[in-house]
């Protein structure tokens, strides 16, 4: 069989899309490129907002033609096949192979069905299951928790992934003993909310330590950098923070949704905690580490919110000074509390407030990523950017980077640079030695030479 994954949505899809792709590979599945090659086309879907789910909604409608035309099998995976709106889409698009968030590992059985395959149960089995470290690859995620025990009224998540399930100290430390073997130098631990980690239904759990102890944990297990995503407000503690400053693997990087600045909205979202509250995480994230890189998600347009609720969260956003946001309208969603209880606001409204949101995420953006220059940043290498004679990689804050390539470095593994040049989205900088001098650079192709080449010379 050769089958072809597309994911949609957030790091936790990425890693769900790794593990399927592994079991596939060991029930003798070759992994493919390309619908065209393909015999099995899987979907990883998110259904966070409409917008996802219309994107499956077009994809699905081209593969029902190609399975009118020759022999094929289309699969539907994660969020929104959990809900009853995917299983509707499921059945106009005459899907043959529908798993939840939950029911991943029945995955082999539903190749070995004849007949339509839908699981949607929630198995314990999937919490104990490792799969194979990525080939080849300096990142990696390492999913630490599914599901979500807060109820924000606008979010499908309970729905779709369940009660929160913590999985057992051994079992990440395990995977990560065997992502390091293979090579991986990042890891990022995943959850809906890992600052509950090991506090499963408002318990805590015997034998499990609290996620500012499982940092310490991953920290001292030699991988060079350690990220996490994503946090929720109401479960950081200054310990997190703590841990953070002193394990030196642990990058300073801090995603923290704040979703809105005014009090009056968190409440209508039922996000449990104040703008005072939050700005005080932010201080004590501060505080323990200086330079932290700060991200955040925002909705703007929630039902009810007014302009001067609009301007709190941008005056919040000035406050603390945000690196990078990812920024969203929000999104009606069946199914959630803030879709049957209210009323949605006009769209024109939402468009307006948005604009003006991404105006100030790239000011700040630009005005931080200017900081950086002149800095030196230690820089994750991939290999080759788009730009030929160029290597791509990031920075311990997320920033994406990009540096000639110089003689003797082919790309991986984490390298100094010097930041010479920023962008709101992009930094610059050349790879340095360890007195800070610039590496020998190989010699770039000039474009205007380039251009004086015709293809037919070329060839
Ligand atoms: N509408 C818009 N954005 C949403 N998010 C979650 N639910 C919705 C919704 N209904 C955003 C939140 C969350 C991110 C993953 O998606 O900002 O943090
Ligand atoms: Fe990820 Fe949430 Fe989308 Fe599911 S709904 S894929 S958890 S972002």
């Amino acid at each position: 069989m050769k089958a072809h994954l597309i994911t949609y949505g957030c790091q936790m899809n990425e890693y769900d899309t790794h593990l399927v792709q592994s079991q596939l590979v060991s029930f003798g599945a070759q992994i493919v490129d390309s619908v065209d090659e393909a015999d099995f086309v899987l979907i990883n879907t998110c259904a966070v907002r409409g917008k996802p789910v219309d994107k499956v909604r077009s994809v699905l409608g081209t593969l029902r033609k190609l399975k009118a035309e020759r022999p094929l099998v289309i699969g539907m995976m994660g969020c929104l096949a959990q809900l009853e709106e995917g299983q509707q889409i499921a059945r106009k698009f005459e899907v043959d192979v529908l798993l939840g968030p939950g029911s991943l590992l029945d995955i082999g059985k539903a190749l070995e069905s004849n007949e339509r395959f839908w699981g949607l149960q929630f198995k314990d089995e999937l919490h104990d299951h490792i799969p194979p470290p990525p080939v080849g690859k300096l990142q990696a995620h390492l999913t630490i928790m599914r599901g979500c025990d807060h109820h924000c009224t606008y979010c499908i998540v309970p729905t779709t992934r369940g009660p929160q399930v913590s999985r057992h100290p051994d079992q990440i430390l395990r995977e990560l003993d065997m992502q390091l073997a293979a090579g991986v130098q990042e890891v990022t631990l995943l959850g809906q909310n890992v600052n509950a980690y090991g506090v499963d239904g408002g318990a805590k759990l015997a034998g499990y330590p609290s996620f500012a102890d499982l940092l310490r944990l991953v920290g001292r297990s030699g991988i060079q950098r350690i990220k996490f995503t994503t946090s929720h407000p109401m479960n950081f503690t200054e310990d997190v923070a703590a841990a953070m400053a002193e394990t030196p693997a642990v990058c300073e990087f801090v995603h923290l949704p704040v979703q809105s600045g005014s009090n009056r909205v968190l409440r209508r979202m039922a996000r449990e905690y104040t703008r005072e509250e939050y700005l005080h995480h932010i201080a004590n994230i501060r505080k323990h580490i200086p330079n932290a890189v700060l991200a955040t998600d925002i909705i703007v347009g929630f039902p009810g919110e007014t302009e001067a609720d609009f301007e709190e969260t941008l005056s919040l956003y000035d406050e603390v000074g945000y690196d990078s946001a990812y920024m969203f309208a929000y999104s009606a969603r069946p199914g959630t509390p803030s879709y049957k209880h209210f009323e949605d606001l006009p769209r024109e409204v939402k468009v307006e407030r948005l604009t003006r949101l991404i105006a100030k995420q790239k000011d700040w953006s630009a005005r931080k990523n200017a900081a950086h220059v002149g800095s030196i940043q230690e820089v994750l290498l991939r290999g080759d950017a788009f730009s030929e004679g160029f290597l791509e990689g990031h920075t311990r804050g997320n920033h994406p980077t990009v540096v000639p390539k110089v003689l003797g470095i082919t790309g991986a593994g984490v390298h100094r640079v010097r930041i010479n040049q920023a962008t709101p989205h992009m930094m610059y900088g050349n790879l340095i030695d360890a007195n800070g001098e610039n590496l020998p650079e190989v010699p770039r192709f000039a474009p205007e030479a380039a251009a004086l080449v015709s293809p037919l010379q070329m060839a």
